[in-house]
C-alpha cells in the first residue's frame, strides 16, 4: 500500500494537523528476494530520467505526518514515501531519527537494515554490502587497518563524511511528523548528498517501503562486516526484538 502524503502550510500547527492524512505505515507482502550487485559494482542508473536543472529552490511544503507515535515504539521504525522520496524513521534511544531510506552506493534497502554502534553512535547497517550509517548525522563509518606487532589489524573506525540524506523527525501532541531537508529531486552541487542519487528510485525504495512487518523490528546479526566483531551485540537487550 503507498503511501498517503500530508503536506502542510507553514501557518501553524494546528491548521496542519487539520490537514493530515491517514498514517501510512509501509509495510506489507512479502519482498521478493534480490540478489545485491557485487560491492565493487558500478552505481545502477536510476530509474529516471535526470531532470532539467531548476533555477530556483523549491519551496518547502512543510511538515508531513506519517503515523501516530505508537506505531513506532522503542526499537521500531516507519518507512514512509513523501513527495515521491523513500525515508525511514527510527526511535532509538527514545529519540526520533530519519534518514534516506534507499542506500547511496548501490541502492540497498538500508532502510530495514540491523542497528549496531559504532564510536558510540547508533548505525543502520545496509543488508546489501554492511556499510554503516549513522543514523543522525547521515555519516558512513569505515574501519582503518593498521601494522600492529608485525601484521596487519583492525584499527579505529572512521568516517567517510555524510553520504547519507537525513531529516527532521519529531511528535507532537502524540503524532509523528517529518521535515525533508530537502524537496528537490537533484539539489544544487553545494546541498548534494551522494543518497539523493537514489532518493526517489521506485524499485529501491518499494524494497524498503513495501518491506513485511519483520523487517521493520530492531533485529541483530551474527557477524560484523569485519567478520569479527558480533555486530548488535552492544545493543542485544537493550531493544525489543
Ligand atoms: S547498497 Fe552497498 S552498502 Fe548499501
Amino acid at each position: 500500500m503507498k503511501l498517503f502524503k500530508s503536506l502542510f502550510s507553514s501557518s501553524g500547527c494546528d491548521e496542519a494537523k487539520a490537514q493530515a492524512t491517514t498514517p501510512t505505515p509501509s509495510i506489507h507482502g512479502p519482498v521478493p528476494k534480490v540478489e545485491p550487485p557485487p560491492a565493487n559494482a558500478e552505481p545502477a542508473a536510476t530509474s529516471e530520467p535526470a531532470p532539467a536543472p531548476e533555477a530556483e529552490p523549491k519551496p518547502a511544503p512543510g511538515p508531513t505526518y506519517i503515523g501516530e507515535s505508537v506505531t513506532c515504539p522503542e526499537g521500531g521504525r516507519l518507512q514512509a514515501k513523501i513527495e515521491g522520496r523513500y525515508v525511514t524513521v527510527l526511535r532509538l534511544d527514545g529519540k526520533l531519527a530519519c534518514i534516506d531510506a534507499i542506500c547511496f552506493h548501490a541502492g540497498g534497502p538500508l532502510g530495514i537494515g540491523d542497528i549496531e554502534e559504532v564510536n558510540g553512535r547508533k548505525c543502520i547497517l545496509c543488508p546489501w554490502h554492511y556499510y554503516k550509517i549513522d543514523v543522525e548525522t547521515g555519516d558512513k563509518y569505515y574501519q582503518t587497518m593498521e601494522f600492529k606487532e608485525g601484521k596487519m589489524q583492525a584499527g579505529e573506525w572512521k568516517s567517510n563524511g555524510v553520504r547519507q540524506r537525513t531529516h527532521k523527525a519529531w511528535e507532537e501532541d502524540g503524532k509523528i511528523y517529518v521535515q525533508l531537508s530537502t524537496y528537490e529531486r537533484r539539489p544544487s552541487h553545494a546541498d548534494y548528498v551522494e543518497s539523493d542519487g537514489y532518493a526517489f528510485d521506485e524499485k529501491c525504495g518499494d524494497r524498503c517501503l513495501n518491506a513485511p512487518p519483520s523487517a521493520n523490528k530492531l533485529k541483530v546479526h551474527s557477524a560484523g562486516a569485519d567478520g569479527r566483531k558480533p555486530s548488535g551485540q552492544v545493543l542485544r537487550g537493550q531493544y525489543h526484538t
